[in-house]
């Protein structure tokens, strides 16, 4: 299948890392290259690195900016090793989080409810945990967990025992075992129109193949540390719990001296480490709303170095 994706909040994304020419940029999310692709277009001078721990994704994005030899490199790897695979200082680092649509849309990657796959959804196929081992092995408890912390779905005791019980059976093996085993858990009148009842647990079982969450808000702080005075971190995501750690992360960075002001001098040595640039997310415009509705759910929020 050819990668494609919709790069979501182009323009905006663009106009919120600010880009000098010969800046340094790095896009922590490759993806196709879409958002890179306008980054290393308007750099001369400057060089862009692209990391994604995706391999198809790493491969689609050299194609598609092989035209930036010498300015652009690309790294397949977990952005949670920024350090590792950019010197600081830089000038601006792009988030641009979740799955591609050519993830989702490619049926033997298993992340979608829609597709018959294997149950798979790992983002990088060397990982050692598929959604089948997360499916088949925990705990109910802790699916359970999983489905109501990273789903926020009200069913997802029911779903978990549901899951226990079938695989008690046989293994559940595909996207589509899984799903029939899903709608079980709801009232008829909740299984059909509306809302896939399959969303919010393919969206949890996701985040917990992917350590999704729980790696993010170092990587956010490592990300804001390498930049230059100056420079801009901004980021998109795609539901509430990643917007939650983005805007508390930030809203951290954001915060200085912490004292009483009974006290005369500070003494908690807590300085202010960024400016917020968006108080309130910014979101997708109408028109683009029309030509692709996976941008509805999208904010971005950007902040700069002091
Ligand atoms: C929404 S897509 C990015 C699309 C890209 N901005 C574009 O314009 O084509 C998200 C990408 O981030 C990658 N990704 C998600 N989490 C990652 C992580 N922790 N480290 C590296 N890449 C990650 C996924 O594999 C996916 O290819």
């Amino acid at each position: 299948m050819e990668f494609y994706h919709y790069s979501v909040m182009a323009k905006q994304c663009i106009a919120a890392l600010n880009i000098r020419p010969d800046g340094r940029y790095v896009d922590c999310t490759l993806g196709g290259g879409g958002h890179s692709y306008e980054i290393a277009r308007r750099l001369k001078g400057g060089t862009l690195v692209g990391i994604d721990r995706d391999a198809d994704a790493v491969a689609a994005a050299k194609k598609r900016l092989a035209g930036f030899e010498g300015l652009f490199r690309a790294v397949c790897g977990n952005f949670s090793d920024l350090r590792a695979f950019v010197d600081a200082p830089v000038d601006g680092v792009l988030f641009d989080l979740g799955v591609s649509s050519y993830q989702l849309d490619t049926a033997e990657r298993g992340f979608s409810y829609r597709l018959d796959g294997p149950l798979d959804m790992r983002m990088s196929r060397n990982d050692p945990i598929s959604a089948y081992d997360v499916v088949n092995g925990y705990e109910k408890e802790e699916l359970a967990r999983i489905i109501r912390d990273y789903g926020e779905e009200r069913y997802a005791g029911k779903i978990a025992s549901l899951i226990c019980a079938a695989r008690r059976q046989s293994p559940i093996k595909t996207t589509f075992e899984l799903a029939n085993v899903i709608k079980k858990a709801f009232p008829p009148s909740e299984r059909y129109g509306g809302k896939n009842p399959c969303k919010r647990t393919f969206q949890a079982l996701r985040i917990e193949v992917n350590g999704e969450l729980k790696i993010l808000e170092k990587a956010l702080r490592d990300a804001v540390d390498m930049l230059a005075p100056g420079g801009r971190i901004a980021v998109i995501t795609f539901h509430s719990l990643e917007d939650r750690i983005v805007k508390n992360t930030f809203r951290d960075l954001a915060t200085g001296c912490t004292c009483s002001k009974n006290i005369p001098v500070c003494v908690c040595g807590r300085r202010e480490r960024v400016k917020l640039i968006t108080r309130k997310p910014v979101t997708a415009e109408q028109a683009e709303l029309e030509q692709n509705n996976r941008s509805k759910p999208a904010k971005l929020r950007v902040a700069e170095k002091l």
